[in-house]
């Protein structure tokens, strides 16, 4: 065996935990493989006193970053604190003295991307990530390495435990938005602040990741279209089952002649479809290579073990290197500068929940508005009725973004059309 090779954690909350007791609880089997014990020397949290429910030295514990930054044994720095700062000074600070880094933050990583590759880059550092997407599944590493002869066509997938998790609890268990998302807490899936989950921005940052990687050109959060769980009722859940069809909250993102397509929304998927089946906090991501074909990935995309294995693999990766002094970590892959695809000019078959007024002419004038806009409807059905009040349901063939925002906008101005109740994206038919 060679020297220890020595880590410093930063955070030991939900996936800090996780990485300590993987590597404190397999550290031999982890040795073998690396051909060195691998051991945590330092550990940063806000507060010193808290008990961590772990068996723990409290001596590794500070609250001073300069403690870790200047001891000169420690080779690789662990960013599981979340946030943007002082997570980024950080890491940033931690490559230019030549550490490795290793973190499973994708807002660090979604907004920051290019100028920490460009620090490890100039001081020979790695910068790896693979937390920072679907918890414990290998997504980075497969795109990076696995699949990087071909060319990603397309990328489809749930990325986003806690809203899979809350929307299973929903359709499965009848249980309401807030107890699924108070569950989700709970069980250590959501991020501090859990609007990040819910309104999509979680599952988009880490879209924003994938894409950037997949297709070679880099994707900022900006590009990405985003829409949350927020709006999802138990009516829409009732109704996609009517249909057929589960409600999952999906990330897409495609290489098309007009450009990259990326976008993230609740999506209504056929009951047959490979991602209608996962459930709880799994997350599965579908992979299109022009060589390999279709590959799926599937797994815990959350959670303290599920996201500490994918920080301990990364954390062995770099050890290696270390180890065996190894140039050459596999830096930003953004070689090319692609178009975003406006979302206006995406194509897709809508859902669309209307409440109207129960007379004769009203579906006429409804489709007719449709008709006006080149939108095609595949299926109509009146639901519940009170007597002049009545609910429609409507499904519509594949159509541009851009035309059914038009008609929904003339529909929406009809007197007999109280509201527009829901407008939920099909797919993967
Ligand atoms: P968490 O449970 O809130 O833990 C954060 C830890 O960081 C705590 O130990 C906290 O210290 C420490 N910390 C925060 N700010 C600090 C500061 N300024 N100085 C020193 N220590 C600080 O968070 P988490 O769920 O483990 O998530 C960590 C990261 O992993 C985030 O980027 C998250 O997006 C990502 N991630 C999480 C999951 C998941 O399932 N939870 C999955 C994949 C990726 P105290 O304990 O003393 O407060
Ligand atoms: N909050 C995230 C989720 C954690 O629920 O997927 C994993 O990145």
């Amino acid at each position: 065996m060679q020297q220890t090779v020595r880590v410093a954690l930063l955070g030991l909350g939900t996936v800090g935990r996780g990485v300590y007791r993987i590597l404190t609880g397999n550290a031999e089997n982890i040795a073998h493989k690396v051909g060195a014990p691998v051991e945590i020397s330092r550990i940063l949290v806000r507060d010193l006193t808290r008990d961590r429910g772990i068996p723990l030295d409290p001596a590794l514990l500070t609250d001073n970053y300069q403690d870790i930054l200047d001891d000169p044994e420690i080779a690789i720095v662990v960013e599981v604190m979340g946030g943007i700062h002082p997570a980024l000074d950080y890491v940033m600070a931690a490559l230019k003295r030549g550490k490795s880094v290793v973190t499973a933050n994708k807002d660090m990583i979604a907004l920051h991307g290019k100028e920490l590759f460009a620090a490890a880059a100039a001081s020979g550092a790695g910068l790896l990530f693979e937390g920072s997407v679907a918890g414990g599944i290998p997504i980075i590493r497969p795109l990076k390495q696995c699949l990087a002869a071909n060319r990603i066509q397309e990328i489809m997938g749930i990325i986003n435990g806690t809203t899979n998790y809350m929307l299973s609890k929903m359709t499965q268990e009848g249980v309401d938005f807030d107890r699924a998302l108070r569950e989700a807490q709970a069980r250590g899936y959501a991020e501090a602040d859990p609007t990040a989950d819910v309104e999509g921005l979680d599952a988009a940052r880490k879209l924003a990741i994938l894409a950037s990687i997949a297709f070679n050109s880099r994707i900022t959060l900006n590009d990405v279209y985003v829409e949350g769980i927020s709006k999802i009722t138990a009516r829409d859940i009732a109704y996609a089952r009517e249909l057929n069809y589960v409600i999952k909250l999906l990330a897409i993102a495609k290489e098309t002649p007009g450009g990259i397509e990326v976008r993230v929304h609740p999506t209504m998927i056929s009951q047959d479809h490979p991602l209608a089946s996962v459930n709880d906090v799994f997350n599965a991501i579908f992979v299109r290579g022009d060589a390999v074909g279709d590959t799926m990935f599937y797994g815990r995309g959350a959670g303290e073990l599920p996201t500490g294995s994918a920080v301990a693999a990364d954390i062995m990766d770099a050890a290696r290197h270390i180890l065996h002094k190894v140039p050459g970590f596999i830096g930003c892959t953004c070689y090319e500068e692609k178009p975003i695809k406006p979302m206006a000019m995406t194509e897709s078959k809508f859902y669309i929940r209307l409440m109207v007024a129960d007379r004769p002419g009203v579906l006429a004038a409804i489709a007719y508005a449709f008709g006006d806009k080149e939108v095609s409807l595949a299926s109509v059905i009146q639901k519940h009725t009170d007597g002049d009040r009545a609910e429609i349901v409507m499904v519509t063939h594949r159509v541009r973004e851009q035309n059914l925002q038009d008609a929904l906008r003339l529909v929406e101005c009809l007197s007999s059309v109280d509201r527009i109740a829901s407008c939920i994206r099909v797919e993967g038919e």
